[in-house]
């Protein structure tokens, strides 16, 4: 197995934010936890060193949470890549396989390319391998100086490029393979006399070429999958990349999406294929939506919903951490939460599921079991079970659990008083 180094040390100053950059979210998922996925889903790495410096802290926390095979690695003060890679040093001081090295802020990588780039540097027997990219515009990226004969001589960074080099198209994307037994000493012998005062990754090339290592570049296909978020303008432009890669893979899966542009849906989210999702629905975290369900317009999924087949989600309807069974319907203005639902459920419009105990800071379920019928603007007030077949009349607050096939209601009676408008207005 692999290892991979995850450069996250950075300030991302351009965020003009308190989070870390890499704690930048895109449907919110922090962008180094795609990076992370990206490297997890190969199934050729078991540990990840992410390299943190900037807020450390929070960057640390989250990840010892939330991600499998990964350590932090601290870097004070932040010298450069290069310096930020050297940090690994001692963790990987038994280690002579290879390193994957990647920057935690660029989340639209994928599994699918990091493998391709690996299975070429194995292909090729590489010692250091250079993951590159043909820009039409290349500003600001290390260049990629090649040699008359095609071998890559080294990487110049804008700043310490001339005009020529500045003139080169393939730029250098910031994702390395390289064989740590043999590229290790690299990292003790940078130096920092460049435009920068760094201590450069990329000078490992040079270096590498010195030892006579086999040096080589591979060119990604699609560069959308290199961009990298440095400004709240990259993020937003990054999420809608990643929503439209994910609407056209749900597309080519048989989901109907009515309006791609105003549909979001998150990475974690399952369809089935002839389910329709109507305009503006916002779908969020982790979901699994059946066969031949109808969602939105104006509809939104907070996540840990499922779905069975056939279920209806109309507009204003809120879902989260609900499960629904085949055949039912929550078609307008509605809230569901921590909610367990039967099939063959109608749940009337404005229905509410009260959740949420704001002094006790608890939630609690809603259990509502086959056929039940909740009319309109009624509130289950959890925890709470609504037996099958139940049927809860219009406006109803239901503060405890009904029998099966009963009929609920809290209605006040109503009153018609006759002529009653023509005695108050002399008419
Ligand atoms: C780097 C490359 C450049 C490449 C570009 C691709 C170098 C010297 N240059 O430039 O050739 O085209 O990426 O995006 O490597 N970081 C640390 N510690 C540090 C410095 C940086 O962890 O001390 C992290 C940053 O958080 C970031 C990544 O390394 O995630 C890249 O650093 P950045 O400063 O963005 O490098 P670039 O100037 O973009
Ligand atoms: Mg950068």
């Amino acid at each position: 197995m692999m290892k991979s180094i995850i450069l996250a040390a950075g300030k991302g100053t351009r965020m003009k934010s308190e989070t870390p950059k890499v704690l930048h979210t895109i449907f919110d998922k922090p962008l180094v936890e795609y990076v992370i996925e990206a490297v997890n889903n190969t199934g050729l790495v078991d540990a990840n060193y992410i390299i943190v410096g900037h807020q450390a802290r929070l960057v640390e926390e989250f990840i010892s949470k939330n991600c499998r095979n990964s350590k932090c690695i601290l870097q004070v003060p932040q010298l450069g890549t290069g310096h930020a890679v050297s940090m690994a040093r001692p963790e990987l001081s038994g280690y002579d396989g290879d390193v994957i090295i990647l920057c935690g802020d660029t989340p639209l990588i994928t599994s699918e390319t990091i493998k391709e780039f690996v299975d070429f540097h194995k292909s090729k027997q590489s010692d250091l391998t250079v993951m590159s990219a043909i820009m039409e515009n290349p500003t600001n990226y290390g260049r990629i100086i090649k040699n008359y004969n095609g071998t890559i001589n080294s990487i110049v960074e804008e700043k310490d490029a001339t005009a020529e080099e500045k003139l080169v198209k393939e730029i250098n994307a910031g994702i390395y393979c390289i064989n740590w037994g043999k590229i290790r000493q690299a990292f003790a012998e940078l130096k920092n006399n460049n435009a920068q005062g760094e201590y450069y990754l990329t000078d490992i090339v040079k270096w590498a070429n010195s030892k006579k290592l086999s040096v080589n570049s591979y060119t990604i296909k699609n560069n959308e999958e290199i961009f990298g978020i440095n400004s709240k303008a990259n993020l937003a432009e990054a999420a809608k990349l990643m929503n439209k890669r994910i609407i056209n893979k749900h597309l080519e899966n048989g989901v109907t999406i009515i309006d791609p542009v105003t549909t979001w849906i998150s990475p974690d989210t399952v369809i089935e294929s002839d389910t329709v999702i109507y305009p503006s629905c916002y779908i969020n975290g982790k979901n699994k939506i059946g066969k031949n369900c109808k969602i939105g317009p104006f509809a939104h999924l907070r996540g840990d919903v499922v779905l069975e087949d056939n279920v209806k989600i109309g507009n204003f309807v809120e879902v989260k951490k609900t499960t629904i069974k085949s055949h039912t319907n929550a078609c307008h203005l509605t809230y569901l939460g921590d909610s367990e639902i039967g099939s063959g459920v109608n749940i009337g419009a404005g229905t509410i599921t009260a959740n949420y105990n704001p002094l006790t800071k608890e939630k609690s379920k809603t259990i509502i079991k086959d056929n039940v019928k909740i009319g309109s603007n009624s509130v289950l007030v959890a925890p709470v079970t609504v037996d099958e077949g139940v049927n809860v009349g219009a406006l109803s607050v239901i503060t405890k659990n009904i029998p099966a096939w009963a009929l609920a209601i809290t209605r006040a009676p109503l009153r018609v008083v006759e002529n009653w408008v023509k005695k108050n207005t002399n008419q």
